[in-house]
């Protein structure tokens, strides 16, 4: 693993700054309140304002609430030249319209590449160009569709795949350049904890023609946001980091297997 003398691991995140997007609900609002409690001072983006105040009156003084599109170039290059941060989260993604290929049309098939893909993209090209400084992490949300597929959320799974590939290519760049930027993606299992978790669960029990409980047995233990939060944080802290892409399950965080 690359040493990052600019901020040293055993201070862990107390003091450092952290962006997350996606921070209004569902998994970012869990990794942001991690975060926070691990000690850092936690930007959280979303589009929507109203959540993000809410969390910011429930977290306090260490969160800063910035309304903006993760998906936007400008939002990217203006918040990372603003905070600096050490640890960068890119949690936001959009809810895929849960429908089989022929109903999709190409506006909603396309939605994940526009948004999760776009976000990728515009934040780790940034962070290469300019380069930020030596030290920070970036963590990519993908998803467990990345490996397993998706084939009633459109473009999603091969969205997901993107963004790692995004990911890892970004991790090879770092390495070449020697630019001490550490870039992981993590894939979480499917989980009714979110909404946007939830709408897909429903798609794929009616899909089977299960009950919701009937089809969550078959996917073993929920992953639940404040495991995910926990996992990430630590991730962030970065001591027992050895891989590029980690799953994410009830149990914890596993490399990925292929
Ligand atoms: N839940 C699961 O089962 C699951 C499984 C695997 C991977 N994931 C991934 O994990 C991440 C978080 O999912 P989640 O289930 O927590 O979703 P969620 O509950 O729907 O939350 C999505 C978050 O992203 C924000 N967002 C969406 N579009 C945005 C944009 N253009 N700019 C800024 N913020 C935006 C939303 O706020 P606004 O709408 O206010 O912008 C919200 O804060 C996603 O990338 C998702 O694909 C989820």
């Amino acid at each position: 693993m690359t040493s990052f003398p600019q901020f040293p691991q055993s201070d862990g995140l107390v003091g450092s700054t952290a962006i997350v997007t996606g921070a209004s609900r569902g998994f970012g609002r869990a990794i942001a309140t991690a975060l926070s409690a691990a000690g850092a001072h936690v930007v959280g983006v979303a589009r929507g304002s109203s959540a993000l105040d809410e969390l910011r009156d429930e977290v306090g003084d260490t969160f800063t609430a910035v309304a903006a599109d993760a998906a936007d170039p400008a939002t990217a290059s203006r918040l990372l030249d603003e905070y600096r941060p050490r640890t960068l989260v890119l949690c936001a993604g959009a809810a895929p319209q849960m429908a089989p290929l022929q109903d999709q049309t190409w506006e909603s098939f396309s939605q994940n590449w526009n948004m999760d893909v776009a976000q990728a993209f515009h934040w780790t090209r940034y962070a290469l160009r300019r380069p930020l400084a030596p030290g920070i992490t970036v963590i990519a949300m993908s998803s467990g569709a990345a490996v397993k597929g998706s084939p009633l959320s459109g473009g999603y799974a091969g969205a997901k795949s993107t963004v790692r590939f995004i990911t890892s290519y970004a991790a090879m760049e770092s390495q070449r350049g020697g630019l001490g930027i550490d870039f992981v993606s993590v894939l979480p299992q499917l989980t009714p904890a979110t909404d946007l978790g939830a709408a897909a669960v429903a798609a794929y029990a009616a899909r089977q023609g299960d009950d919701i409980a009937t089809y969550l047995s078959g996917l073993g233990p929920a992953l639940t946001p404040e495991q995910a939060g926990k996992a990430i944080a630590d991730l962030a802290a970065g001591p027992d980091r050895d891989q590029d892409a980690y799953l994410l399950t009830a149990a914890g965080l596993s490399p990925v297997q292929h």
